[in-house]
């Protein structure tokens, strides 16, 4: 199993491409099953987790085509195109190692009126459950049978249009909502919905594909069903959560990092964060700037929320910048549970962190020291890179196909601004 090898004390100083957005790009590809028509997408990302999400679109029948861009910021094309849907099944075995695998059934069911999908796996972090999702659907006049780990869902004359009202902020069932609603008899209005960028970002090629949708990035979205959808381009919004992670990569190493193709409206809750303690970002023409000068960062207290609040998808990288910090600093998880797992691993390389519940308390120390820590999940196992970038010494990341499910050529963009990394296979 690979690892990643970082020799920590060096400044970062250079440009880094930021790659397109998992979490938008492997809705955009389940929005596929919802037109005959092909769907080409532009910017996207080269990861695993795109690569189980088109394994699986293929194994309903839906044709792949991927041209690889030239150079590390540019992405992939890929073209889907979903002629005829030969299957409506997906197995445990697909849908276990990536949760968002299970966006397919609202796409599978508003075409086909009808989908067996396996309940999800994913990331370790909390019972992350379903219901929303099923609930939504269900208001829609689908019928939903849970067996064996399995959820069937019919609707045999079509989904029909309905008010949703979601009790919190949920992501995944606001797109599950959106997509089941494009196609469905009459008009769906969702409260409470979530006003993620990447939500936005599918909605909008949602719109290109000829649904018609009101109310993307508010709290209530409006879709008046259509009887198709056709084929469109759309192009992959810039990854705020990479982004994110190579600005504070940038805080925590010390040093001058131009993030090139960066939205920095969408990463404003963390800029102003960084600003507090003690970085200079800047917004260039061609993205986000971060400087820190070499000097230590100064605490600051954090607190998950849905969109436009702080990402939790930053919450262990923003902890690991506080492990270093001068003063003590309060984290709040308030999205999932369980989603402390980086804490025990920082612990070994020297961090003074308290877990109380939901809540983390990070006494800074002056220095980490490297050590050998395992990667997690997803956005912790990215965490234990950017304290190694601080460390002393040598630190060694076990479990990277954690990290290779969601950032692309981490190694090659780190070492080209000048972090000592390397990958280790064996
Ligand atoms: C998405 C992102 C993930 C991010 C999260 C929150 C993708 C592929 N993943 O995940 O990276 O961390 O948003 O920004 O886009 N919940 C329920 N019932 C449900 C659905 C959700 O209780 O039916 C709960 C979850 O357990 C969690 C909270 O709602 O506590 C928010 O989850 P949600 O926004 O749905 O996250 P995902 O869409 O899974």
């Amino acid at each position: 199993m690979d690892r990643i090898r970082i020799r920590g004390g060096h400044p970062l100083k250079g440009e880094i491409p930021i790659s397109g957005a998992k979490n938008a790009a492997l809705k955009l590809m389940a929005a596929s099953l919802l037109t005959a028509e092909p769907l080409r997408l532009a910017n996207v990302p080269r990861l695993a987790d795109v690569r189980a999400m088109a394994e699986l679109l293929m194994s309903f029948g839906v044709t792949v085509q991927v041209n690889m861009g030239p150079g590390l910021g540019d992405g992939d094309t890929m073209t889907l195109q979903a002629g005829e849907i030969t299957s409506v099944f997906a197995s445990y075995d697909m849908v276990r190692k990536m949760r968002a695998s299970f966006q397919v059934l609202a796409p599978l069911l508003a075409r086909q009126h009808e989908a067996k999908v396996s309940l999800p796996g994913g990331c370790a972090i909390g019972a992350r459950p379903v219901g929303l999702h099923l609930n939504a659907l269900e208001a829609m006049g689908a019928k939903i049978d849970l067996a064996e780990g399995y959820v069937t869902a019919t609707a045999p004359g079509g989904l029909k249009g309905a008010e949703i009202v979601f009790p919190f902020v949920s992501v995944g069932a606001t797109e599950t909502a959106m997509m089941a609603a494009t196609l469905a008899h009459g008009t769906t209005r969702i409260v409470n919905a979530a006003r993620e960028p990447e939500t936005v970002d599918l909605g909008q090629c949602l719109i290109a594909m000829g649904a018609k949708m009101t109310g993307l990035g508010t709290g209530e979205i409006t879709i008046e069903g259509v009887a198709a959808l056709h084929g469109a381009e759309h192009r992959v919004m810039p990854d705020r959560i990479e982004a994110g992670t190579y600005a504070i990569a940038a805080a925590i190493a010390g040093g001058d990092v131009e993030l090139v193709g960066a939205r920095p409206d969408t990463i404003a809750s963390l800029t102003a964060l960084l600003t507090r303690s003690g970085a200079e970002v800047t917004t260039t023409d061609r993205g986000v700037k971060v400087h820190m000068n070499g000097s230590r960062p100064r605490a600051a207290d954090v607190t998950t929320a849905p969109y436009p609040g702080f990402p939790t998808d930053l919450q262990a990288q923003i902890m690991a910048l506080m492990t270093v910090a001068d003063g003590t600093s309060v984290v709040k998880e308030k999205i999932f549970e369980n989603r402390f797992m980086h804490v025990p691993e920082l612990a070994r390389m020297g961090a003074d962190v308290r877990i109380d519940g939901d809540t983390a308390t990070v006494r800074g120390v002056k220095t980490l020291k490297g050590a050998q820590v395992m990667a997690t999940d997803l956005r912790a196992s990215v965490s234990l890179v950017l304290a190694g970038l601080a460390a002393e010494g040598e630190t060694v990341v076990g479990r990277v196909y954690h990290l290779d499910r969601g950032f692309d050529r981490l190694e090659e963009k780190l070492s080209r601004v000048g972090a000592d990394i390397a990958r280790i296979s064996e």
